[in-house]
């Protein structure tokens, strides 16, 4: 039951490219039909919409338009709104900072904090606030780390204030995930640092660095990344691709997750809709360049394949707009995983003619979709299991991961089942 009322309008804020700081586009409203379900309007703002350097919030749903838009999906929640709110990790810190037991929707997009990914923002009035200016920086990440133990735990340490805990930890919180993460600063930007968790099986870390480093190798287009080490821990930072620094702060591009261009999400009624080749087809319609990022998916899917990245669900893939343009993003969220099946292992997403069979005649099949002949496919599978065979030992020790961690990912990698 609720403890308390939560909010049902706020604002939606976005910074247009190349600003610093943001703008209202709109207005969202949760509303309760007399049936008792939840129903979400959105307006775009009059004078939003009549200045001509406003951009669509997505390139899906909320076009510019002066109608009102309406959903009954994700408990009243639009999908670009959903991917701008805080995922697993982010709503335990929320939840634990807040200290209230309940929360709608709208609560968790007002609670999180502006580092979140994309370009949007949210409150409750109508003019935004300033941009955020105090991140986390790098060395504070040991403290971090050891706050991100804490909450896993379920440990906190009683003398931490809770203002500490937010400024601390909850920047961070409003990027989507599962794992641990907070967002630090240094002089070159933003970056995303995703910790080690105490049960993971091999140093996560590493690992994932490793991957970034392989799919680049593979031709494939990541952020910068790299490891620091305090006290004794590995944290992975990942540059962010959705922030540039300038003199004066930063700017901002949108963000939208592959769920939000399936029009699909996490429930299991919708993943019939979690599709490589509808993925494909909605890119091809949305992007700038059609062909490169229908190219750029296809080695992508390649190479979850050859690492066993069964974790490719929707929201590890997303389009991105630092000006009106949209593309595919950077790769992100690589990670291998040493499935005992050595003939068939299944991506999460479908990507060919026998569903989501990680092989080399299936991803094949649907080639056409992604602008490709037959020949330039074939190239593209049989050069980048013969890199991700030739070298995917030597990146991964060359990444600092231990002897004993690479034997234990090794099953990932160029499994038996792909080329059968
Ligand atoms: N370099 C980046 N720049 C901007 N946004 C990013 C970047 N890396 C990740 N993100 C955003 O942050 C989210 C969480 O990151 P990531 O997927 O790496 O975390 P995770 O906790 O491992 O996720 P999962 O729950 O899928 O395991 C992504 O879904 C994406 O929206
Ligand atoms: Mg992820």
């Amino acid at each position: 039951m609720n403890s308390r009322p939560s909010a049902s309008e706020c604002f939606v804020y976005i910074t247009l490219p190349g600003q610093l700081s943001a703008v209202t586009a709109g207005k969202f409203v949760l509303k309760t039909t007399p049936r008792g379900d939840a129903l979400g309007q959105f307006v775009y703002r009059g004078k939003y919409l009549e200045d001509p350097r406003s951009v669509e919030i997505d390139p899906v749903e909320l076009k510019l338009s002066t109608r009102t838009y309406e959903t009954a999906q994700l408990n009243g929640t639009f999908s670009a709104l959903r991917d701008a709110g805080p995922d697993y990790w982010g709503r335990r810190v929320i939840e634990k900072h807040a200290g209230k037991a309940w929360f709608g929707e709208m609560d968790y997009l007002l609670e999180s904090p502006d580092d979140r990914a994309g370009a949007l923002g949210f409150g409750l009035n109508t003019v935004p606030p300033a941009p955020l200016r105090k991140f986390n920086k790098t060395i504070d990440l040991e403290k971090l780390q050891t706050l991100a133990d804490a909450l896993i735990k379920d440990d906190f340490p009683n003398d931490l204030e809770a203002t500490q805990i937010r400024d601390l930890l909850l920047l961070g919180t409003s990027m989507g995930g599962a794992r641990p993460k907070v967002v630090v600063q240094d002089e070159n930007g933003l970056w995303v640092a995703k910790f080690n968790r105490a049960d993971d099986r091999w140093n996560s870390a590493r690992v994932e660095h490793a991957m970034l480093r392989l799919a680049r190798e593979c031709g494939i287009t990541t952020s910068p990344s790299r490891i620091e080490s305090i006290g004794g821990k590995d944290a992975l930072l990942i540059k962010r691709f959705d922030r540039e620094k300038t003199a004066n702060g930063y700017t901002r591009a949108r963000m939208v997750s592959g769920l939000t261009i399936l029009r699909a999400d996490e429930a299991l009624e919708m993943r019939a809709r979690w599709s490589y080749v509808i993925l494909v087809e909605e890119l091809r319609r949305i992007v700038a360049d059609a062909r490169r990022d229908a190219r750029e998916l296809f080695r992508r899917i390649c190479f979850n394949a050859l690492i066993s990245n069964i974790d490719d669900h929707p929201r590890n893939h997303a389009v991105i707009a630092h000006e009106k343009d949209w593309k595919l993003s950077p790769a992100y969220d690589l990670t291998p995983s040493p499935v005992v099946a050595r003939d068939r292992r299944d991506l999460a997403m479908d990507c060919g003619d026998q569903g989501r069979y990680a092989n080399k005649k299936n991803i094949l099949s649907q080639r056409a979709r992604f602008l490709l002949q037959q020949d330039e496919a074939e190239k593209i599978i049989d050069d980048m299991k013969r890199q991700v065979d030739a070298t995917w030992y030597d990146t991964v020790r060359a990444s600092g991961v231990s002897d004993q961690d690479a034997e234990t990912i090794r099953g990932a990698f160029a499994y038996p089942g792909f080329s059968l």
